[in-house]
């Protein structure tokens, strides 16, 4: 089986830099690669703000920090990632983005080197066709923030191999999480039952049947969920959320997952949440303020 020391993460935005947090706090080197180095750097400097505030807090030494951080490179070309045993690409939710990494970086990488994709939503057999072996091809399912979601989905491909799927349950168990296996369709487990949701409640809003405060509130206190839907469309982002309806849409052409038009609006707004300071809520002061 492969033995992982080294783990190449592809993408340092907020899913790929909290794997590479979890990964370098278990021990592992890790390569944090993007588009250019400002931004993989960027990746990192989250990290280090991150674990400073374990350590202020009294959670993590300040010497287990220093020593994650020294085992996170950041990178901004491909080609160290031939050194990971194990690399996770953690992209743009964008099936091209996804196929182009996999043609780019695949000729790269080891004979038994594993290639896995945290993607939310597309399905594992088909990404495989642009990996180099579909065999050591794997979906990793993340959660959203990773250093605090205990969760693990691991997808296997049709043509995934049993070997592939144990080196990588051993990984996520290294990092401290719990797996769930899903077979390989679209949104797998938890995202299939989640976005249906999370879209109605937009179809809820845009038809005018509660306020942002009053479908989040009800959420909150009726099903003791920790985030109101439409706070966690937020924080997930909107633009993301579109792109795993529209793959389910175009997936599997069943109605029931048509976008929202409010979800839609927002989005061709620019309006995709936290990241851009707005979305359901107005990020621009100290607290949130709902815009509708
Ligand atoms: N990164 C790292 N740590 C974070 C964090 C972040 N972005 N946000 C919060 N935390 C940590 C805090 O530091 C705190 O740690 P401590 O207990 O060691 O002090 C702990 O999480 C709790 O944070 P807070 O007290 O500030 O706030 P909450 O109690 O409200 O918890 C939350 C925050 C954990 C984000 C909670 O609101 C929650 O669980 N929300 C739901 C998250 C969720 O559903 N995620 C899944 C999204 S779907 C997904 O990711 C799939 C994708 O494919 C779309």
């Amino acid at each position: 089986m492969t033995d992982i020391q080294t783990v190449g993460v592809i993408g340092a935005g907020q899913m790929g830099a909290g794997i590479a947090q979890v990964a370098a706090q278990a021990g592992y080197e890790v390569i944090l690669s993007d588009v250019d180095l400002p931004r993989a750097q960027k990746g990192r400097d989250g990290i280090i703000r991150l674990l400073a505030k374990g350590v202020e807090k009294g959670k993590i030494a300040q010497s287990d920090a220093d020593e994650a951080i020294a085992r996170i490179t950041p990178v901004g070309e491909i080609a160290p990632l031939a050194g990971a045993q194990l690399v996770i690409e953690a992209a743009t939710e964008r099936e091209e983005v996804k196929r182009a990494i996999f043609t780019n970086v695949g000729p790269l990488l080891a004979a038994d080197a594993i290639l896995a994709t945290n993607t939310s939503s597309i399905p594992i057999t088909r990404l495989a066709q642009a990996a180099p072996d579909a065999g050591r091809f794997v979906g990793v399912h993340f959660f959203n923030p990773v250093p605090v979601m205990v969760l693990v989905e691991v997808i296997r491909g049709l043509a995934t191999t049993p070997e592939t799927v144990a080196a990588v349950e051993g990984f996520a168990g290294r990092i401290g999480k719990t797996v769930v296996q899903a077979f390989d369709a679209p949104g797998f487990v938890v995202n299939r039952i989640l976005l249906p949701m999370l879209n109605e409640a937009v179809f809820v809003l845009g038809e005018g049947v509660g306020s942002v405060v009053d479908i989040d509130m009800g959420c909150k206190l009726g099903l003791n969920h920790p985030m109101g839907p439409l706070t966690l469309l937020d924080f997930v982002g909107l633009d993301t959320a579109l792109e795993i309806l529209n793959v389910f849409l175009s997936t599997t052409g069943d109605p029931k997952y048509r976008p929202a038009p409010l979800l839609v609006k927002y989005v061709e707004a620019g309006w995709y949440g936290r990241k851009t300071g707005r979305g359901f809520y107005d990020y621009s002061g100290a607290e949130p303020v709902p815009t509708r």
